[in-house]
């Protein structure tokens, strides 16, 4: 099970992303050998030169060692580079798991479509979590509902940007369990720096379960604060941006809320996720992620405990 919280692109936990980790380094030894190899050649020229003139056709060697050496090895190097490609990056695969992420500002709408089978939501909405069964073949969908963002989780994979009114694709294979970090890779905007996300890849039965437990509709609050909590939700109109599938009118403005509690951080990223960080979010989520399309309550507001309460048994 790989934790890792540091995004590296050292990690390689895709047969993709391991592919990128060699092709780097090769590069990066490759064209380190070449620069020292020429860099060597012009520091004995220079040397030789200082100890007296050498005749002309000597010059004329030192200055074809140094054209021969990268006319040689660069080719090498791409000719590699063009047979390793299609490693980096795999053919369509028809039994590929497709889930869709729409970049909106500031966070990431995660969709699953499931086909109406029996028993099942037929599309399933989550945000700034994408979880991923292990060792099947995964083509995200990705796309943009406003600006530029540009999805990037460095240990599975390469940055691939997400453009409004187009579709681009990454197909990936996960290999580790984990939990890996993301990150939005392209200046977007006020809040571009707190726009990351997870990835979650279950091991085993893990994703069909975590799927069956999300595609639930949430649970109707049964405590008495919760049911507070849903009447402020509805009173201070959630809604109009919000969905908690299965409790009232929905949008899909912002993030889904049907299982908000279960999810790890809420603002993309910007505070763990637990009763007390849902208090602080509401209270004053214009200080946590100033420029965020949703205002802070009024100060001293009595109901945000409820309504933190309310959100947060929506697991
Ligand atoms: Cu989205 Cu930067």
């Amino acid at each position: 099970m790989n934790e890792s919280s540091v995004p590296s692109v050292f990690i390689g936990a895709s047969p993709e992303a391991a592919h990128s980790v060699t092709v780097t380094w090769v590069l990066v030894i490759g064209a380190t050998l070449l620069f020292v190899l020429v860099m060597g050649l012009l520091a004995a020229a220079l040397w030789r030169r200082r100890r007296g003139p050498g005749s002309a056709s000597n010059g004329r060697g030192w200055l074809l060692a140094g054209l021969a050496l990268p006319a040689v090895l660069l080719p090498v190097l791409a000719a590699w580079l063009v047979m390793n490609r299609a490693q980096v990056d795999p053919q369509h695969d028809a039994r590929a798991l497709v889930v869709s992420i729409t970049a909106r500002s500031w966070w990431w709408e995660v969709r699953y479509d499931n086909g109406g089978g029996a028993g099942e939501q037929a599309v399933l909405y989550t945000a700034n979590e994408i979880h991923l069964p292990a060792g099947r073949p995964v083509t995200l969908s990705l796309t943009s509902a406003d600006v530029i963002h540009s999805f990037w989780v460095p240990a599975l994979g390469g940055k691939v940007d997400m453009l409004p009114g187009r579709v681009l694709h990454l197909r990936l294979r996960t290999v580790e369990a984990g939990r890996y970090r993301g990150q939005c890779a392209e200046f977007c905007g006020e809040q571009h720096a707190r726009m990351a996300l997870q990835v979650v890849v279950h091991e085993g039965d893990g994703f069909d379960r975590w799927k069956a437990q999300q595609s639930q509709p949430a649970q109707a609050p049964s405590t008495p604060l919760a049911q507070q909590g849903w009447q402020e939700f509805q009173q201070r109109r959630c809604g109009a941006c919000h969905e908690v599938r299965g409790l009232g009118p929905s949008s899909r403005l912002g993030p889904d809320l049907t299982h908000v509690g279960s999810r790890s951080a809420i603002g993309a990223g910007t505070l763990r996720n637990d009763e007390q960080a849902l208090r602080d979010w509401v209270t004053d989520v214009q200080r946590h992620k100033p420029g965020a399309r949703m205002p802070s309550a009024p100060p001293g507001d009595p109901g945000t405990a409820a309504l933190a309460h309310f959100l947060s048994q929506l697991q």
